[in-house]
């Protein structure tokens, strides 16, 4: 089909990931994978589709996800489900099905997939994203919070991203925030002219959002806020000093933000996010962001358990990765190359190639091709140490051809006993 014919196009803000792509995918899974089992975090996959009404009450009603961006679609049932746009309500709805409550405590669990916002695309925000998420649910404890910072700060470290940051802040809990909110909406309400339009309409439905919007007018309202650490309980004030002892004990860099609220309802205590200190201005630059939510579980499952969480957004610690030059693992260059001549040359090949799988010994063929010497070609491009020839000849004696590919030099051995002949051989040039 000639392309200017092809019509179709990935939707808005979605992207297709390719090959290249996916060896960044896997380092991080794989980084993710060895952090989560040493920390004891369980794997889990919750489906992609919720009950809709799960992120309303969950995520928060008056919350920008739920507002503006969520994907929801009627099923031919007549159910309203929506596309994931975060983890942490799904999380919470399997903890509570799947009789978790009865497990031991704290029950600690991740998942690695797609979600989904319904936003205005730009460098660092998509539609179809991928996050790395963990939570912990069951304990009130400040060194769960850092448990989680700690997780995903070394994850980070280990994908060779070395000039982080956590920013960190305090949003009290349901015995104190009522009160700042109080104070807070006073002195905007004698602030309102200066604000912008969003932040007008804030004021009546969200006004803590109002602390961590980026226009200037607004920011310059925010830097003579009264503000929350100032007005924490006694309860959230010890929590949030222990978070900060732990983090100054860690070494691990943090500036202390009084703005940072986050754009989720459920956070109680600590909110922090994970930041590139040297990404470009202006770009987003959270790289994970979560916090301590202690009563959305009774709200959903009816049962006061605490909880801390944090998800890192994974598209953009890609970005950032190949901005700064950092590379994925390159997928190992291939040891030997097998050439065929002839249709059953090809199944003999196909059948050496599980034996050389088995063997652990990585192995190229280009099944499509006919000609030898094209074949042999790719072979020196690929640089393999060996190539296997099997023409028609060998194919009647039930044998191969092993081609030593720097000296020339061939030898002959039988089919059966050709992949014992490699390893000789491999092993016998890796002495040398
Ligand atoms: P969030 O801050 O909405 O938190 O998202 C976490 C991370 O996902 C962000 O720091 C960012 O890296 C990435 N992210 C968010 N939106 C986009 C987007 N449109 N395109 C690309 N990347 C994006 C949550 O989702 C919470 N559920 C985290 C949490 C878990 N809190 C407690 N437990």
């Amino acid at each position: 089909m000639s392309q200017s014919n092809f019509k179709f196009q990935a939707p808005t803000g979605m992207k297709d990931i390719l090959p290249e792509e996916q060896t960044y995918f896997d380092e991080i899974a794989n980084v993710a994978k060895k952090y989560a089992q040493f920390y004891n975090f369980l794997k889990i996959d919750t489906p992609i589709l919720e009950d809709y009404q799960l992120f309303v009450k969950g995520t928060g009603e008056i919350t920008d996800i739920v507002e503006k961006q969520m994907y929801v679609l009627k099923t031919k049932g007549d159910e309203y489900l929506a596309l994931r746009p975060e983890f942490t309500p799904g999380f919470v709805r399997a903890y509570f099905e799947n009789g978790m409550v009865a497990w031991p405590h704290p029950v600690k669990l991740y998942s690695f997939g797609p979600v989904f916002r319904y936003e205005k695309p730009q460098a660092g925000r998509y539609r179809q994203f991928h996050q790395l998420n963990f939570e912990s649910f069951g304990s009130q404890r400040p060194i769960v919070d850092i448990e989680i910072i700690w997780v995903l700060y070394n994850i980070l470290k280990d994908l060779k991203i070395s000039d982080l940051a956590v920013q960190v802040n305090s949003i009290g809990d349901s015995q104190c925030r009522p009160y700042y909110k109080k104070v807070l909406i006073r002195y905007l309400k004698s602030q309102e002219r200066n604000l912008c339009q969003t932040c007008k309409k804030r004021l009546k439905i969200n006004p803590l959002r109002i602390l961590d919007c980026k226009e200037e007018r607004c920011q310059q309202v925010i830097s003579k806020a009264p503000q929350i650490l100032d007005h924490l309980c006694e309860e959230c004030k010890e929590h949030f000093k222990k978070v900060l002892e732990h983090l100054d004990d860690l070494d691990i860099p943090y500036i202390l933000n009084p703005y940072l609220v986050r754009g989720l309802d459920y956070y109680t205590k600590t909110v922090f996010e994970i930041i590139s200190q040297t990404g470009p201005e202006g770009r987003q630059n959270a790289l994970a962001g979560g916090g301590r939510y202690d009563d959305l579980l009774k709200l959903i499952g009816k049962k006061d358990i605490p909880a801390c969480g944090a998800a890192m957004g994974i598209e953009r610690v890609i970005n950032l990765m190949k901005e700064k030059g950092i590379k994925a693992p390159e997928t190992p260059a291939p040891q030997v190359f097998i050439a065929q001549l002839g249709d059953k040359a090809k199944t003999q090949t196909l059948k050496l190639l599980e034996g050389l799988r088995k063997s652990n010994i990585l192995t190229e063929a280009q099944l499509s091709k006919d000609s030898l010497t094209n074949q042999l070609k790719i072979a020196n491009k690929l640089n393999v140490k060996f190539a296997v020839i099997i023409g028609e000849e060998e194919v009647l004696n039930k044998s191969v051809i092993i081609r030593d590919m720097q000296t020339g030099t061939q030898t002959s051995a039988s089919f059966e006993k050709a992949i014992e002949k490699l390893k000789q051989k491999i092993k016998g040039q890796k002495k040398n």
